[in-house]
């Protein structure tokens, strides 16, 4: 399996139109490296690819790679995409992917739902675009030869769809992981989660590599840095440090771990950061727009 990071920043992206935060700053100044947002691109062949979640950032993505341009007259390397929840980061991009190629949108049916209620998406042809609703737990080919399936994790319903009140913790069919194997390696996909639960933690046993959500340092990080009244928890983001952090949670894997879906306000945007520092010190690695990684 080979990986290449579309977009490893959370919804915002890194700079954030309208943020002024220190990180976003920086990477306006080119201090920093910039993100785009969240998405995954995987091939077997390197020439079929299949996309985790369709960012707002998609068209500039895959313009940025060569190896999703198209090689004939009208054509993509697009065979597939799958969306692991109904947010507005990982479900836009399809309104780019509008213009009558086909490929294969994977989702749960609450997820597909998502899409089916918002009429907007109908732009995206059902005559080209063939929308498949996942069962949890059946294996099903994400490209040829790239088995993969579905797994509840811990999450919440889009923001865009909250009511008054809000379950931020919800395992269903609203927030899903991915579990990839080509036969040799098996690698995991969780660009959002609340919380590693034992469950989770005896699912991801087997990884070879883990892309996972590494949108906050930590719970207070938003409301800290004055952008945001909200919690980690509360934004169904389980947070990197602390003891009920993913860092700790995660420790015994050993797997090769990513972390994915960062927020422009994460101090390990900062290379230099004693964040940075320590999230390398524990075996893990601050994903890129770009990076290549293969398992
Ligand atoms: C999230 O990951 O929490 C969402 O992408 C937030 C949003 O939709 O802006
Ligand atoms: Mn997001
Ligand atoms: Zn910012």
């Amino acid at each position: 399996m080979r990986f290449l990071v579309l977009g490893a920043a959370a919804g915002g992206g890194l700079p954030q139109w309208n943020c002024g935060c220190p990180n976003c700053i920086d990477a306006r100044r080119g201090k920093i490296a910039s993100a785009s947002q969240s998405s995954l691109a995987v091939t077997l062949n390197g020439r079929d690819w299949a996309v985790l979640n369709a960012s707002p950032d998609i068209r500039a993505q895959m313009h940025r790679c060569p190896q999703m341009h198209p090689r004939a007259l009208r054509d993509t390397p697009l065979a597939s995409v799958l969306v692991t929840n109904g947010d507005i980061d990982h479900i836009a991009g399809l309104l780019s992917l509008r213009e009558q190629s086909p490929f294969t949108l994977f989702g749960t049916s609450e997820i597909l739902g998502v899409l089916a209620e918002n009429r907007v998406f109908d732009a995206v042809s059902a005559a080209k675009v063939t929308r498949r609703a996942l069962e949890i737990g059946q294996p099903f080919d994400l490209l040829e030869g790239l088995s993969a399936q579905v797994f509840p994790v811990p999450g919440k319903v889009p923001l865009f769809m909250e009511g008054e009140t809000v379950e931020t913790d919800l395992v269903g069919e609203q927030t899903v992981g991915v579990r990839l194997s080509d036969g040799d390696g098996v690698a995991y996909y969780i660009p959002g989660c609340a919380d590693v639960t034992p469950e989770l933690l005896a699912i991801l046993e087997d990884a070879d590599q883990l892309f996972f959500d590494g949108t906050l340092w930590d719970d207070a990080e938003m409301i800290r840095s004055g952008t945001g009244v909200k919690t980690g928890r509360r934004m169904g983001h389980i947070s990197i440090s602390g003891a009920g952090g993913s860092i700790a949670k995660l420790e015994g894997l050993s797997a090769n771990k990513t972390f994915i879906h960062i927020n422009n306000t994460n101090p390990v945007w900062q290379p230099d950061s004693p964040e940075r520092a320590f999230v390398q010190a524990a075996g893990w690695t601050v994903a890129a727009d770009g990076m290549e990684i293969s398992t």
